[in-house]
């Protein structure tokens, strides 16, 4: 310490910079006397005395990022992480959490370093730490904000009561190709969904103050465009036009910059040549210039390195050099930072004043943490203790788990089903406790915690003989010895519950598929129980639209639950059981196959539009196989009750730019059922500069209504949401004749039009 003290002093009397008092504060860790991270000015004195001490090392240290060995996504390029932390080249750690485990590695960085710099410490905190909600695209599902705030503000909680300063959340990529595993981890296929989604999930990582000891940093990623991986093949080229870029990938990014996120995380994909991580365009045109984003920047795992197989660097050392030249900050893994940015400045490809500009963005954040007060504030074993898996949390999650279930038919009332009934409860995710919470489940436990769907049943079934149990299948397997047990049991109940879908590895990262039906011998399964003739129940869990047309066909009923999370099976009983209603709707269109992929609502008309229901139209915009339409459209959900729309109507027909479109509908629960409608308005514009999407969201309301109660439903549009990209890529609304849409989902739809003059 006395050292260090000393070569701080003398830096100071060179440099003439920095007060005495502020040195001994970083350098002694007088804590008390660090500044608080309120006031901009204070921190901006701290960073400028703080960069001005710190050697071109120790900068580079800052901008580079380790996991450790706890988990990993992809290659390890340094085991040795805890002496480069000791040795002040790493700054910042991940895939560490527990208050003793980070606390262990806060005290190697500042015990051991010369100014004794906290690190920062990220982590996949994706749907979730230990209470595990819903996978992302179920969450979307909720189309309930407040909800999807709420869970991410549990998340964060739990997340800092065990050392995390930042999570890799929330994933903004919009997707509209099901084979792409990462569908899961987003908000589905729509632009205005995804950024309210975006925004709500920032909020409720970083809080309203990231100074306090339960937010933590957010980060957008991946920026950009990883969604539209050709062939939804993970990883893979990208390449679309500017204005596709701007009207349906980037929006929800701006959004999570109107909502302050701190952090942005760029992809693996390669845009129009560039990989996104080498791509100046992306990181400093539009984020930097265009959108004034003042966070910093992190790439995906070793995506620096990346660049060499992609083919636009050498070596690293040139790759380290094209990141740094487009804007990256920090280098997740790929220790190319390390490794070559002293050797690119003294060569003059590279100035240390880039250096300096992104470790202070980084420092800057550790400051905004309060970790220049107290590196040790979030490794705090008694609030660890107080607040993970709280009941509050479950019950949060069980909420959000009946929130984003989807009932995608429901014959002859075959749900909500009689406590009384005897019931076979058969498949292999119904008595599941791996993979009901999904991928990327962060330090959520896979073994004891989650509660299953037999356990949820047990709490509703009165008499116990009256629930019969069978696995009946391995969830990808042709392993057929249990299928008589399970026919056995189908033919002594009254219904029969099929829980099946995909296991939480056949979705999220690298885990495309070709093939979206039901895996396995599953189908074969159902085919074999539907010859009992009882009534079937299908519960599905998937992280990504599946390719249902027999199941819907010959199913009873089918409840799509996606990954639901740590109370699950708890939150699937309550729908089951009628103790709840099913509220949510599609994020993402479900194909009748794989060829329609990629399928979406919001469509353009072409020049040579199929009209479903006319004559035999050849040379149309169509296949010959199957119709053009889904299995089920966007923003599609029934209820165990009927909802009917009347009353639609706007205040005027023609409107000036600078008005007001006030809107109205009614909605009136029609059944007897107290439930929730999601009441989605859509708009087309029908000519433009540029052509325009049949369909495209604007506004939607989640209404609660008792039976035979109606609500009036209000929105109010302005000119500003019926911009667009125009033909000279301005964005802005052009006069002309508006068809405006609201209903339950975007194919059924109630219409009336508007002129904007
Ligand atoms: C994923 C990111 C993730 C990172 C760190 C990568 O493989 O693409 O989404 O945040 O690993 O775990």
């Amino acid at each position: 310490m006395k050292i260090k003290y000393i070569i701080i002093l003398l830096f100071t009397i060179l440099f003439g910079f920095i007060s005495c008092t502020e040195n001994k504060t970083i350098a002694k860790r007088d804590l008390s006397s660090t500044p608080e991270t309120k006031s901009d000015a204070k921190m901006e004195s701290f960073l400028d005395s703080l960069t001005k001490i710190m050697t071109l090392d120790e900068k580079i240290g800052q901008l580079v990022l380790m996991s450790t060995d706890w988990e990993k996504t992809g290659p390890s390029i340094n085991d040795n992480y805890k002496k480069l932390i000791e040795e002040g080249k790493v700054g910042n750690i991940f895939n560490a959490y527990t208050a003793k485990f980070t606390r262990e590695l806060q005290q190697l960085a500042v015990e051991n370093t010369r100014l004794g710099i906290p690190l920062l410490f990220g982590y996949d905190v994706i749907h979730g730490h230990r209470t595990i909600f819903p996978i992302s695209l179920g969450e979307s599902s909720s189309w309930d904000l407040k909800a999807i705030e709420n869970g991410a503000r549990i998340a964060a909680t739990e997340a800092s009561a065990e050392g995390i300063h930042w999570t890799f959340a929330p994933m903004v990529d919009i997707s509209r190709d099901a084979r792409w595993g990462r569908v899961s981890e987003g908000s589905g296929e729509d632009v205005y969904l995804g950024s309210e989604i975006a925004k709500a999930r920032v909020k409720g990582f970083q809080g309203d103050d990231l100074f306090e000891t339960n937010t933590i940093l957010a980060c957008a990623k991946h920026y950009a465009a990883y969604g539209a991986a050709i062939a939804g093949r993970d990883y893979n080229t990208v390449d679309m036009s500017d204005r596709e870029l701007r009207t349906t990938y980037l929006p929800p990014f701006k959004a999570t910059i109107d909502a302050g996120v701190a952090t942005f995380m760029t992809s693996f994909n390669e845009l129009d040549g560039i990989p996104a991580s080498g791509n100046k365009y992306l990181l400093t045109d539009i984020l930097r210039d265009e959108w004034g984003f003042e966070g910093f920047v992190v790439t995906d795992y070793t995506s620096i390195n990346e660049m060499v197989p992609h083919g636009i660097a050498k070596d690293n050392k040139q790759a380290a050099e094209i990141a740094i030249n487009a804007g990256v900050d920090m280098d997740m893994q790929g220790g190319v930072y390390m490794d070559y940015l002293k050797v690119l400045i003294t060569e003059g490809k590279v100035t240390e004043k880039q250096v300096t500009t992104a470790a202070r963005r980084i420092l800057a954040l550790k400051y905004k943490l309060g970790l220049f007060k107290d590196p040790y504030r979030y490794s705090d074993e008694t609030r660890e203790k107080e607040l993970l898996m709280t009941p509050e949390h479950l019950e949060a999650a069980r909420d959000m788990a009946r929130k984003s279930s989807v009932l995608l038919k429901n014959s002859k009332q075959t749900l909500p089903i009689s406590k009384d009934k005897k019931v076979a409860l058969i498949g292999p995710l119904a008595n599941d406790k791996y993979d009901i919470i999904g991928s990327w489940s962060a330090a959520g436990d896979r073994y004891t915690k989650p509660v299953t769907v037999l356990e949820g049943f047990k709490e509703k079934i009165s008499n116990p003989d009256n629930l019969l149990f069978t696995q009946g299948c391995e969830i990808n397997s042709e392993n057929t010895t249990d299928f008589q047990n399970a026919i056995n049991i189908a033919k002594k109940a009254d219904v029969v519950v099929m829980v099946m879908g995909e296991s939480e590895g056949m979705s999220g990262e690298a885990a495309s598929r070709t093939n979206l039906d039901l895996p396995g011998n599953q189908k074969e399964l159902l085919k074999a129980i539907k010859k009992t003739g009882k009534p079937i129940v299908l519960v599905l869990m998937n992280g990504r639209p599946l390719t249902l047309e027999w199941e819907n066909e010959n199913m009873d009923a089918i409840l799509e639950t996606w990954f639901p999370g740590t109370m699950g099976g708890y939150a699937i009983a309550d729908l089951i059981f009628g103790d709840a209603n099913p509220s949510g709707k599609l994020t993402m269109t479900f194909p009748r196959n794989v060829g329609q992929i990629p399928i979406y609502y919001n469509v353009k008309n072409t020049g040579r539009p199929y009209e479903a229901n006319g004559p035999e139209q050849k040379y149309r915009s169509r296949y010959l196989d199957v119709p053009n339409s889904p299995l089920y459209p966007f923003g599609y959900g029934l209820s165990y009750t009927t909802f009917t729309y009347t009353d639609f109507t706007i205040n005027k027909k023609e409107y000036t730019f600078k008005e007001n479109i006030n809107i109205s509908v009614t909605v009136t629960n029609t059944g007897a059922f107290k439930g929730e409608e999601v009441v989605q308005l859509y708009i087309r514009d029908m000519v433009g500069s540029i052509t325009r999407p049949l369909k495209e969201l604007k506004r939607f309301e989640k209404v609660m209504l008792e039976p035979n109660e109606s609500k009036k439903v209000t929105f109010t549009l302005t000119s500003d949401d019926l911009a667009f990209y125009t033909k000279d890529m301005s964005f802005k609304a052009e006069a002309g004749n508006f068809k405006l849409f609201v209903g339950t989902n975007s194919d059924e739809l109630l219409e009336t039009n508007f002129t904007l003059k």
